[in-house]
Parts: structure tokens; C-alpha cells; sequence
């Protein structure tokens, strides 16, 4: 999929598809009545019949000839977005591209939703992302999709609403260059998202603790990153207790990933980012049952959003030194395995009394912000982690849960999510709630009650982070959904890629 900006009025340009993105009542949209127009009425009557009203994610389409050169017309709505609303916008260029797939249209062109000055560069990087991600499929394992081509070729964005002359009408050469850069970085946002879907969505018998360790070297070697790769022996003597535990139940052997992007210039800051990487959580002994237990490959959800925006770090730059650690292992049953009453050793030297193994994200993270504080001793950790269902009930299936005793870390993380376009919550990391991980035999124990569960984990993943800032993200909700919706197909979804790339290349 090719991109390019326009100048000339979408509806002089030759096309297969004339996308229209539009937000509010889309009869008030300027380039929808004269769509219109040229059709003789025949879309607004549609809309009627149709109740189209803009609602997000409905499509009014017409191969009614008349409206411009386009072959086709197709409106897209986002509901009232009353400020600017990055995830919609992402979301219109999905549903858009969609439907140029659905007709089989090579040309598309695109006239993007009318937005302030101010926010065009970034509508165009979103739905350049939108366009790229909407398309996205997994279908290797499908004789017959696996074969088809995607056959949208070039799509053609303009900001101009069909009179000619649109914002970016006169181009001079710096903001060429400006569209260019908007465009290459929509296209590296998306690929690493892309990737992170990859890894997620393969089965558990292919993306083993071994193979994510070949995909970090990878990205290492395509983008010149530095890779270090720890096994079980390694792990040993750095007394990783917990992560070691939660592995020994199978036959495959633990990796510890460590990728490292270093800048050109002095670094900034040293920034840490953990992911939970268990490639397959059964439960262990406290097994999960068949239902819960199905779409337990996604576990490594938090590994795959680490390791994939690495390449996107590396491509746009940053400011900081940024080091990427993902803790890969499976959580299974066998005569080997972890049990419940066991007493484990951290990194740290904290003991901690197993009372449920399905607890194991927490295990396996607590040792590895034990190693990112002491071995790369960082400004900043950030967690992401497929850690809680607790977490998924109280948000849903589109929110991640933010908790951090840092409030200008949390801001600053949450700002870049609302940039990125993508939900996140911040919840609290009550200090109540730290009674329940009282042990009588070690000095913790892995869960607590029931209730608030989403916190008592995160309140666990704090004790190894010490004093260093710290901020945990729960994607157990939007790490993978039932079904697709605006940008996010069915499975993996990526989700906190491109929060990480925003949070990661921004100069403060
Ligand atoms: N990987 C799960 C959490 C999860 C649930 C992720 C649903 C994605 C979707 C995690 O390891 C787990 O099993 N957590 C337990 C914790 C409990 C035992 C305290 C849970 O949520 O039930
Ligand atoms: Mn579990
Ligand atoms: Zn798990």
C-alpha cells in the first residue's frame, strides 16, 4: 500500500473509491452535499433510506457516476467527535480502506475529515496508520485468503473538501518534506504494530520462549539494536527465582530478552520497557478452565508491544536510551512444574509464598524490574502486561488499566495514549490493599482477594520496583478481541504500540 498527499480536489482525482471521512451530520459536510449534487440527490436519499447518520463505523456506498472522477463513492462517519478524537480518526481510514477492499479498488482517494490547522499533520499520520492497520489480516494458516493480494495499491489523501484549494493547497518544499515525515512515521507505527499482531496471533506451539527470542534478534539485527538473550543457566545466577519458577513446568526452556536502542546524541534519559512474555499461561496447578484457558497464547501480549516498537524507536529516533526487556516463558503442568505452597526467591531476595500459579505475570515481572533497576538502573520502568482478569472486567475490552505512585510519569504516559489514540484508565494503587499480600511464612504471598485484583497484582509488581519511577499498564482487556472494530481486526490487536512509540519519541 502506497500513499501520497493530494493538492487538487478529490473529486478531479481519478480514483476507484472516493472515500468521504466525515464526523457529526454528514448531510452538513461541505464535500458530502456536493457529492451529492453531482449525483442528483441520490445520496442524500440513500442516507434517508439507509438511516445513515454518521454513526461511527457506518458506511453509506453509492457506484452511482457522477460525483468527480471516482468510480465509486463511499462516506464514513465517527459519530460527534466535539474535540479531536485520535482513535476515530485512525477508525475512519479503516473503515474507508475496507471498503475499497470489499469492491477490490487499487485507487483510492481519500478526503480526510475536517480538522483544525493545528491538528492536520497528525490526522494524516492517524489515518495513514487507520489505512495501513484496518487492513491488517492474519491468514497464513487459510489456503485460500493466504493466496489473495490485498488490492489496494495507492490511496490519495487530501484535506481539501471538493471547491478546490484546500488547506494544503500550496505546498512549499519544507512541508513537503513535513508530509513526507508524517507519512514515513504512519507507515513505522504501523508495521511495528502490524508485527506485535504477528507474534500475538501465532499459536503457542510456534511462538515459543525461543522464537520471540529470534524475532528480538530480528529487529536487533535489522535495526542495528544491541541484543543480549539470557537462558535458564543465565537466569540462574542472577537468582531470578519467580521468572524461572513459572517456566520449569515445561519443556521449553525461558529466555530473557534485553534489546537497547542508543541515541546519537547524550541520552536524555535511560527509559525501561518490561513486557510480560508468557507465551502460554495454562494456569499451572491452578488451572485455568478450557474456556479462559483458549486464548491464552495472547499472554505475551506485553513482550510482543516491547519488542515490536523497538523497531519503530529505532527507525524514528529518540531522545532517550531506551532498553526493551521481555521475560519469556510457559506457564504449564507437568512433574517439574511450580506448585502451590512453594516459596520462591527473587532477584531482589524477597521470598514469596505461591498460593494460586495462575498468578505467574507478576512472578515473571517482578524479577524482571528487579533486573531492569539494578542492571540498567533506568529513569523510568514501564510495564505492559496481559496481567489481570480483573482488570478486564472493571475497564472492558478497550481500556487499559494505568497505575503508577508517579503522577507526572502517569500524566506524561497517559498524554501520549491520548495522542496515539489508544484508551487507557488510571487507577490506584490503594494502600489498603497491600495487607492482602501478606504471607505468615515469606515476605509476600502472589495474590490477594478477588476484589481489586487488577491492584493487588500491581501493588505486588511495585515492592520490586522500589524507588525508581515505575508505571504498570493492564492490557488484559484490549490485548485481543472477539471481533474487529475500526482499525483493531479479530486477535491480537497490538495494543500499547503505539502509545510506546509516542510516549518514546517525544523530545521531553
Ligand atoms: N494471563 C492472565 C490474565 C488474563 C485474563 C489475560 C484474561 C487476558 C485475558 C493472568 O496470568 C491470570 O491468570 N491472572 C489471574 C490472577 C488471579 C489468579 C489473581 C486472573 O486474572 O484470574
Ligand atoms: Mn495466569
Ligand atoms: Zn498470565
Amino acid at each position: 500500500m502506497e500513499f501520497q498527499t493530494v493538492a487538487e480536489s478529490p473529486l478531479s482525482t481519478e480514483a476507484d473509491l472516493l472515500v468521504v471521512c466525515t464526523y457529526g451530520d454528514p448531510t452538513k459536510d461541505s464535500l458530502f452535499q456536493l457529492v451529492d449534487q453531482g449525483l442528483g440527490g441520490h445520496l442524500g436519499e440513500r442516507a434517508q433510506a439507509e438511516e445513515f447518520t454518521g454513526r461511527p463505523g457506518q458506511v453509506l456506498f453509492s457506484d452511482r457516476q457522477g460525483a468527480g472522477r471516482a468510480r465509486a463513492v463511499c462516506v464514513v462517519g465517527a459519530g460527534d467527535m466535539n474535540s479531536f478524537d485520535a482513535s476515530r480518526v485512525r477508525d475512519l481510514a479503516a473503515n474507508g480502506v475496507r471498503v475499497a477492499r470489499r469492491i477490490g479498488a487499487a485507487r483510492v482517494v481519500m478526503a480526510l475529515p475536517p480538522v483544525s490547522p493545528r491538528h492536520s499533520d497528525r490526522a494524516l499520520q492517524l489515518a495513514i496508520e487507520g489505512a495501513m492497520l484496518g487492513s491488517y489480516r492474519f491468514n497464513k494458516y487459510r489456503a485460500e485468503e493466504s493466496k489473495r493480494a490485498d488490492p489496494v495499491k495507492t490511496v490519495m489523501l487530501t484535506f481539501d473538501r471538493g471547491r478546490g484549494g484546500g488547506k494544503r493547497g500550496k505546498q512549499t518544499a519544507s512541508h513537503g518534506r513535513e508530509l513526507k515525515a508524517s507519512i514515513q512515521r504512519a507507515c513505522v507505527v504501523a508495521e511495528a504494530v502490524c508485527h506485535a499482531r504477528d507474534l500475538i496471533n501465532e499459536p503457542a506451539a510456534v511462538m515459543t520462549p525461543s522464537r520471540m527470542a529470534e524475532e528480538a534478534r530480528g529487529v536487533a539485527k535489522r535495526h542495528d539494536l544491541t541484543v543480549k538473550v539470557l537462558g535458564p543457566k543465565e537466569c540462574e545466577k542472577l537468582g531470578m527465582g519467580m521468572f524461572l519458577a513459572v517456566g520449569q513446568g515445561s519443556e521449553e526452556e525461558s529466555r530473557f530478552i534485553h534489546l537497547t536502542y542508543t541515541p546519537s546524541k547524550k541520552p536524555k534519559r535511560r527509559v525501561a520497557i518490561i513486557g510480560k512474555g508468557v507465551t502460554f499461561d495454562s494456569g499451572g496447578y491452578s488451572l485455568k478452565p478450557s474456556q479462559a484457558m483458549e486464548d491464552m497464547k495472547i499472554d505475551m501480549s506485553g513482550a510482543a508491544a516491547v519488542i515490536a516498537s523497538m523497531a519503530a524507536i529505532a527507525q524514528i529516533g529518540s531522545a532517550f536510551e531506551v532498553h526493551a526487556i521481555a521475560a519469556c516463558c510457559e506457564n504449564l503442568v507437568s512433574g517439574r512444574a511450580y506448585k502451590l505452597g512453594d516459596v520462591l526467591r527473587s532477584m531482589d531476595g524477597t521470598t514469596v509464598e505461591i498460593n494460586n500459579t495462575d498468578a505467574e505475570g507478576r512472578l515473571t515481572l517482578g524479577d524482571a524490574i528487579t533486573y531492569a533497576r539494578t542492571k540498567i538502573e533506568p529513569d523510568q520502568m514501564i510495564d505492559l502486561a496481559t496481567l489481570t482478569g480483573a482488570c478486564h472486567i472493571a475497564l472492558g475490552p478497550f481500556v487499559a488499566g494505568v497505575m503508577s505512585d508517579d503522577d507526572a510519569l502517569a500524566e506524561s504516559w497517559l498524554a501520549a495514549a491520548a495522542a496515539a489514540g489508544e484508551d487507557m484508565w488510571r487507577l490506584p494503587l490503594h494502600w489498603r490493599l497491600r495487607e492482602q499480600l501478606k504471607s505468615p511464612i515469606a515476605d509476600l504471598r502472589n495474590t490477594g482477594d478477588r476484589y481489586g485484583g487488577a491492584l493487588t497484582a500491581g501493588l505486588f509488581l511495585k515492592h520490586f520496583a522500589r524507588d525508581t519511577p515505575w508505571l504498570h499498564v493492564d492490557i488484559a482487556g484490549p490485548a485481543s478481541n472477539a471481533r474487529e472494530f475500526g482499525a483493531v481486526p479479530r486477535g491480537g490487536t497490538g495494543f500499547a504500540v503505539a502509545t510506546l512509540v509516542e510516549f518514546l519519541t517525544r523530545q521531553s
